[in-house]
C-alpha cells in the first residue's frame, strides 16, 4: 500500500479514586495519515492512563511510540503521543467501566458506525478506515440502495422510499480523502401513525419487548433501529467497500440470491450463477424455473394476512488465500456475525453446512491437488474457508431468513404495561423479507471482505 498507514493497538486502563483499574479496553483503529495529531477519547469520569502503540505498514515506517496523559473529567480528552502520531479513539465509558454503546459499528479497518430510526429524519453511515484516493462513484452507491429500497415491486413492503445517497464528507472530485466517509438518506415517507397501537403492544417476534427491557425506552415508529432501514447505512458502506476491493483487488465477485422460500428451492450453480440472472426477476432467485411459483406463494401469504421465510445462498468467487485471522476473527466467524446482524436472520451455514454432520471424514474432506501452479481443492465442502482463513476456493454459505414478524392477523401479546391482549399489524410491511434481504447479505459479504483485505494488507 503506497502512503501511509497507522494502526493503533492501544489499551485503556481505567482507575476511579485510587482504585485498582477496572477496564481494559482494546481497540485497533487506522488513520489513514500521520499528521493528525491527537489521540482522543470519552473516559467517564476518573483517572485514566493509555498505553498504546503504533504498528506501521506502508512507507515510511513509524517507530514506536507511546501517548501519554490524564483525564481527570467526562467528555472529550486529548492524549498526545511522544510522537504526535495519533488516531480517533471513540471509547465511551460510564462509571461501572463499562464501555457502553449501542453497538453500532461493525469492522476492524474498514469500520462502519450506522445510524438513524426508521421514521426519524434520515439514517446513513459514517465509514471510518476507508484508504485515500479511493474513486468512489455516486451512482454505485444508488443503484445498491435502488436493489435495497422499499417498494421496488409488487412483492415488497409499499412504502415510498427514493432512498437518495446524500455524501457529505469524505470524498472530493470522486476519489477518498481517508477522511471519515458520511452518507445520508433522508426518511421521506414515515407514517407514524399507523404504529399508535404498536407503541402500548409488542408485537409477537419482534424487537419491542426486548428495546424495552433493555434500554427502558424505544423508538416505536416503523421499528426505530430495529427497522431494515437501519441496513441502508450498510448498503451504502459496502458500496464504497466494493470500489476498495475494485482497487486492491479486482475481480473478486459477490453474489447472492434467494434459493428457497419456505420448502420452494431454487437450483442454481454457484461457480456459474451471474447477477443478471438474479436481477432478472423480482424475487432475485437464482433459479428462472422457480420464480413464478415464489412470487405467487409470497402474493399468496400476503393476501392472507400472513408472513413467510426462506433462505439467501452467496458465493464469493476469486477471493484470493490468506484472508480471515486464525482464532476469534476467522472469516467465517466474521462472516457469521455479519449475516446474523441483519435483521430477521435466524441461521448461518457455510460450506457443507449442518449437513456435513451426516459424512464420514473421508467423504467429508476436500483433497488436495496441484492444478495449474496452484494448491487448489478437488471438492469444496469447506466452503472457501480452513483454519479460519480463505483458502482461494469460491466461499459459499446460506443465511436463513425467518418468516416477517409483522402480520396482518390478530396475536396474542401483551402491553407494555403487562396486562394480555391482541394485536393486528398495522402500517406497510413485507410479507416475506428476502428479495430485498439479497443486497443486503451481498452488502455485508463486501464489508467483511474489504476488512479482511486491508488486515491482510497490513501483514504482508
Ligand atoms: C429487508 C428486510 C425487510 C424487513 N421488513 C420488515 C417488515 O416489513 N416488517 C417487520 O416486521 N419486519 C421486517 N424485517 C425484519 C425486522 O426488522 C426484524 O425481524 C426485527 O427487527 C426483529 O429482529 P430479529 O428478527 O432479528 O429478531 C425486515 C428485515 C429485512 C432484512
Amino acid at each position: 500500500m503506497s502512503g501511509v498507514e497507522l494502526v493503533l493497538l492501544g489499551s485503556l486502563h481505567r482507575s476511579t479514586q485510587g482504585e485498582p483499574p477496572s477496564c481494559a479496553v482494546t481497540q485497533e483503529i487506522v488513520a489513514s495519515s500521520v499528521t493528525v495529531p491527537e489521540l482522543f477519547f470519552d473516559g467517564g469520569p476518573g483517572s485514566h492512563s493509555v498505553s498504546a502503540r503504533f504498528r506501521s505498514f506502508g512507507s515510511p515506517a513509524i517507530p514506536h511510540c507511546r501517548p501519554f496523559g490524564k483525564i481527570h473529567r467526562l467528555g472529550c480528552a486529548v492524549i498526545r503521543t511522544t510522537e504526535d502520531y495519533s488516531a480517533l479513539f471513540a471509547c465511551p465509558s460510564r462509571l461501572s467501566g463499562y464501555p457502553w454503546r449501542m453497538s453500532s459499528t461493525f469492522g476492524q479497518v474498514f469500520r462502519i458506525h450506522t445510524f438513524g430510526e426508521s421514521h426519524g429524519g434520515g439514517v446513513g453511515v459514517v465509514i471510518d478506515g476507508c484508504p485515500p484516493r479511493i474513486p468512489v462513484s455516486p451512482e454505485k452507491i444508488q443503484h445498491e440502495l435502488d436493489r435495497r429500497r422499499p417498494g421496488q415491486s409488487e412483492i415488497v413492503t409499499p412504502r415510498k422510499e427514493s432512498d437518495t445517497a446524500e455524501i457529505l464528507s469524505g470524498v472530493q472530485d470522486g476519489l477518498t480523502l481517508g477522511s471519515p466517509i458520511a452518507i445520508l438518506v433522508r426518511n421521506t415517507d414515515q407514517r407514524p401513525g399507523a404504529y399508535d397501537e404498536m407503541a402500548a403492544k409488542y408485537r409477537p417476534s419482534h424487537a419491542d419487548y426486548t428495546y424495552d427491557a433493555k434500554y427502558g425506552i424505544r423508538s416505536a415508529s416503523g421499528g426505530g433501529r430495529a427497522s431494515a432501514r437501519e441496513t441502508i447505512g450498510r448498503v451504502a458502506a459496502a458500496a464504497v467497500a466494493r470500489q476498495v476491493l475494485d482497487h486492491f483487488h479486482p475481480g473478486i465477485e459477490i453474489l447472492a440470491w434467494v434459493k428457497s422460500i419456505q420448502e420452494l428451492n431454487a437450483e442454481v450453480d454457484p461457480q456459474t450463477i451471474t447477477g443478471e440472472i438474479i436481477e432478472s426477476n423480482i424475487v432475485r432467485t437464482g433459479d428462472p424455473a422457480m420464480v413464478e411459483t415464489m412470487i405467487d406463494r409470497i402474493k399468496a401469504i400476503r393476501a392472507d394476512g400472513n408472513s413467510v421465510g426462506g433462505m439467501i445462498e452467496c458465493v464469493i468467487r476469486n477471493c484470493p488465500p490468506g484472508l480471515g485471522e486464525p482464532i476469534f476473527d476467522k472469516l467465517e466467524a466474521d462472516l457469521a456475525k455479519a449475516m446474523l446482524s441483519i435483521p430477521a436472520t435466524k441461521g448461518f451455514e457455510i460450506g457443507s453446512g449442518f449437513a456435513g454432520t451426516l459424512l464420514t471424514g473421508r467423504e467429508h474432506n476436500d483433497a488436495f491437488r496441484m492444478i495449474d501452479g496452484k494448491v487448489r481443492t478437488t471438492t469444496n465442502r469447506s466452503g472457501g474457508v480452513q483454519g479460519g482463513i480463505s483458502n482461494g476456493e469460491n466461499i459459499i454459505f446460506r443465511v436463513a431468513f425467518k418468516p416477517t414478524a409483522t402480520i396482518m392477523s390478530e396475536q396474542e401479546t401483551v402491553t407494555a404495561s403487562g396486562e394480555n391482549t391482541e394485536l393486528s399489524g398495522k402500517g406497510r410491511h413485507d410479507a416475506c423479507v428476502l428479495p430485498r434481504a439479497v443486497p443486503i447479505v451481498e452488502a455485508m459479504a463486501t464489508l467483511v471482505l474489504t476488512d479482511h483485505l486491508l488486515r491482510q494488507k497490513a501483514i504482508r
